[in-house]
């Protein structure tokens, strides 16, 4: 079943408006019954009170001096039937009227009167008694009894009449609620048309204004996500399209120079034409690497890790990397040691690659490079650090961004191996952390990854070694 604001609200209000309702019908109901009560007991004294006055004293006895026509327009009730006795002797000797008449529950004195309920022959009976003393002759006790019928008409009009009006208020309130609450919606079902009238281009923020106070967070929070929705895709258009710039320029150099070379007859000429299209080739199928590597790190595709030492990850590649260091004539060393994390080889690999790429190429001529890995303050990290030129204050933001480089730099490369690293990083929950080494000249680029704690056995062993060994 949905979940419907309406139907909660209402039985949230239903259940304690019931009550409510059971406890008003129950306390006026209670005091209207009192009051009537008070008003029948007074008017069922009247006859005890005229039959008391006519008795008399015969001799040692005492008798009703009333005629009984009389007697019968006392017992007189449109509804009830009303019976009456009168006992002599302290209550023993019964001197006139019906003799099952129910004591009274109580002594009297002489002059006082009580209301009592009973029963008379199976039916219930309300009885108004008084004891008398007639000329010295004793004491006689007056009862008159009248069954309830038109006590109990009362009670239910009393509870008729306190309980429907409680119950159409009600009523009227849940109505109302129910009302109110489709008219106190209605600025929602506003919001609703105005979004569903969007083009999906529009990423503008609604409008506050004229909603109620209750919306303005959802439309807050709404706006917000489409300011990060607005921001994202601005970035993503910016990306294609210094992609699609980027790719343009190299091919269109390929695409000359091969059509140079096709009409070229010297051979030298045709040579150096040939290495310039292998050159462009070449950077072309390296920012198409990139590009690619980029795409598979942005998030997207839940990541798949496993536990990885980062020693290795960095083992695998060293070769090449000598290779290009001795090419350069630059002192490559390693320090590493284990550091587990999770993450995935691949993408490790490419991070790690990205930045030993940069170190040795920006790293002038005879310059030092020093690969680490190993666990620092609770996490496994992967330093890289050269004693190049540095990274100047000012950009070390900008270099993260995608097809960033910084103006001086010479070389080749498409400014994107930086994001590529913060990428892959992210992905992980690693930091990237750029700095200058402590009181030298150069860049120390750390990744630190948060540390698997159980290691597989096995650990491989430090290894600590320089791939061209210079007189430092
Ligand atoms: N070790 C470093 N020393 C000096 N400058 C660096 C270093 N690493 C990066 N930079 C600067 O940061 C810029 C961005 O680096 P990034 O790796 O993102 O791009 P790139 O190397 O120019 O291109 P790509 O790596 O995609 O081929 C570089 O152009 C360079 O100016
Ligand atoms: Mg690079």
């Amino acid at each position: 079943m949905q979940s419907s604001l309406r139907r909660h609200l209402t039985y949230w209000l239903l259940g304690p408006l019931l009550l409510l309702v059971a406890a008003g019908t129950f306390v006026s109901y209670r005091i209207a019954l009192n009051a009537a009560n008070k008003a029948y007991d007074s008017s069922l004294l009247d006859p005890v009170l005229a039959i008391a006055s006519h008795l008399r004293r015969n001799g040692t006895r005492l008798e009703l001096d009333l005629p009984s026509i009389a007697i019968e327009a006392l017992r007189i009730d449109t509804e009830d039937r009303v019976y009456y006795s009168v006992l002599g002797s302290g209550g023993e000797e019964l001197i006139a009227g019906t003799a099952r008449l129910p004591a009274p529950p109580e002594r009297m004195q002489p002059g006082e009167h009580i209301y009592y309920d009973a029963t008379l022959g199976g039916e219930r009976v309300r009885v108004a008694a008084r004891a008398v003393t007639v000329d010295n002759g004793g004491t006689a006790i007056v009862q008159v009894a009248e069954t309830l019928i038109k006590r109990d008409k009362l009670v239910l009009e009393l509870l008729v009449a306190s309980a429907v009006p409680q119950l159409l208020i009600a009523f009227a309130a849940v109505t109302l609620l129910w009302l109110g609450i489709g008219q106190g919606l209605r600025p929602l079902d506003r919001l609703r048309d105005e979004i569903a009238a969007r083009s999906p281009r529009d990423l503008r923020p609604v409008s506050e204004r004229d909603k109620p106070q209750e919306v303005r967070p959802l439309i807050e929070a709404l706006n917000q996500l489409l300011a990060r929705l607005n921001a994202a895709i601005a970035s993503q258009q910016r990306f294609i399209a210094n992609a699609a710039h980027q790719l343009r320029t190299p091919l269109a150099g390929l695409k000359t120079h091969a059509e140079l070379a096709r009409r070229e007859p010297s051979t030298s000429e045709l040579r150096s034409l040939l290495d310039m299209i292998a050159g462009e080739t070449q950077r072309t199928s390296h920012l198409v690497n990139q590009l690619l590597t980029l795409a598979r790190a942005e998030p997207g595709e839940a990541p798949s890790g496993q536990p990885i030492n980062l020693h290795e990850i960095v083992g695998r590649d060293v070769r090449d990397w000598v290779q290009r260091a001795v090419g350069r004539n630059i002192d490559l060393g390693f320090e590493l040691e284990d550091a587990w994390t999770m993450g995935e080889p691949l993408l490790l690999r490419e991070l790690v690659a990205n930045l030993v790429d940069n170190a040795l190429a920006y790293t002038q001529t005879g310059g030092s490079v020093t690969v680490r890995t190993g666990v620092r303050a609770g996490e496994s990290v992967i330093e890289v650090e050269d004693n190049g030129p540095g990274i100047p204050e000012a950009e070390r933001e900008k270099v993260f961004e995608r097809f960033y480089r910084v103006a001086a730099t010479g070389g080749e490369g498409c400014g994107l191996g930086l994001s590529i690293v913060s990428e892959i990083a992210g992905r992980h929950n690693a930091r990237v952390e750029l700095a200058g080494p402590a009181g030298a000249r150069g860049t120390l680029i750390r990744a630190a990854f948060p540390r698997l704690a159980t290691q597989p056995a096995q650990p491989a062993l430090p290894v600590s070694t320089r791939a061209v060994p210079t007189s430092r």
